[in-house]
């Protein structure tokens, strides 16, 4: 897919959304994406009031390229909310629209990492990889807090992965998994 304004726009305001109305992503299947807000988004990012909100735009505008404007003064946005909050994020990474960040503060994701549309993300969060294959992570996924994602599991849709687990192995759709290494606690009905 190529990576416009328009699709920056976009992503930005689905991940605003987010912010305003911080549902557990599996509550958002099928819900309309709310239009709007657009002014309100640009003010807080420029003013930082929710830093998860400032940071998830200036995220989406960096991956922009310089030629656009946006792109330089993106990147230095991003870069100083990444080294004040330690929000590793990578604007490359490639995440769907509809990203909430929950108390962002300590995060690492491995720049390789795919994760899909309205996923939920925690404070101290790592995922990982040495070998440079880190996780697929689907759509409408939520992630704890203190969680750690080790190498190239994949994680379906609708999971829910708990408090302070490490995961090591897939996690199928619609399961909740807990514990380290992490097991299955429930499965989708
Ligand atoms: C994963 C989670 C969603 C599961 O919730 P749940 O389905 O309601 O599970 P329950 O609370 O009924 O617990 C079921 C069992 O799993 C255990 N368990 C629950 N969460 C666990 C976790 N994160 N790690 C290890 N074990 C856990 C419980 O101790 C319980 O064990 P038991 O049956 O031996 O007593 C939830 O526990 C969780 O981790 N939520 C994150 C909360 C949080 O930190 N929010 C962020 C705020 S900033």
């Amino acid at each position: 897919m190529r990576y416009t304004l328009k699709t920056a726009w976009n992503y930005a305001l689905a991940d605003w959304h987010r912010h305003q109305h911080p549902a557990m992503p599996a509550d958002l299947i099928g819900q309309p994406t709310p239009g709007g807000g657009g002014a309100a988004m640009i003010l807080n990012a420029l003013v930082c009031r929710d830093h998860c909100a400032a940071f998830c735009f200036w995220l989406r505008m960096a991956r922009l390229p310089m030629s656009t404007g946006i792109g330089l003064p993106a990147k230095l946005m991003h870069r100083r909310l990444k080294n004040k909050y330690g929000l590793q994020i990578q604007p490359q990474t490639d995440i769907g629209p509809g990203l909430y960040i929950g108390h962002g503060i300590g995060i690492v994701i491995h720049p390789l990492t795919r994760i899909g549309a309205n996923c939920n993300i925690s404070q101290n969060l790592t995922i990982g990889s040495n070998r440079s294959t880190p996780a697929v992570i689907g759509d409408n996924v939520y992630i704890g807090p203190g969680v750690c994602i080790v190498e190239n599991v994949s994680i379906g849709d609708r999971a829910v992965i708990g408090a302070g687990a490490v995961v090591v192995k897939d996690i199928p759709a619609g399961a909740t998994a807990v514990g380290n290494p992490a097991r299955i606690l429930s499965r989708e009905r």
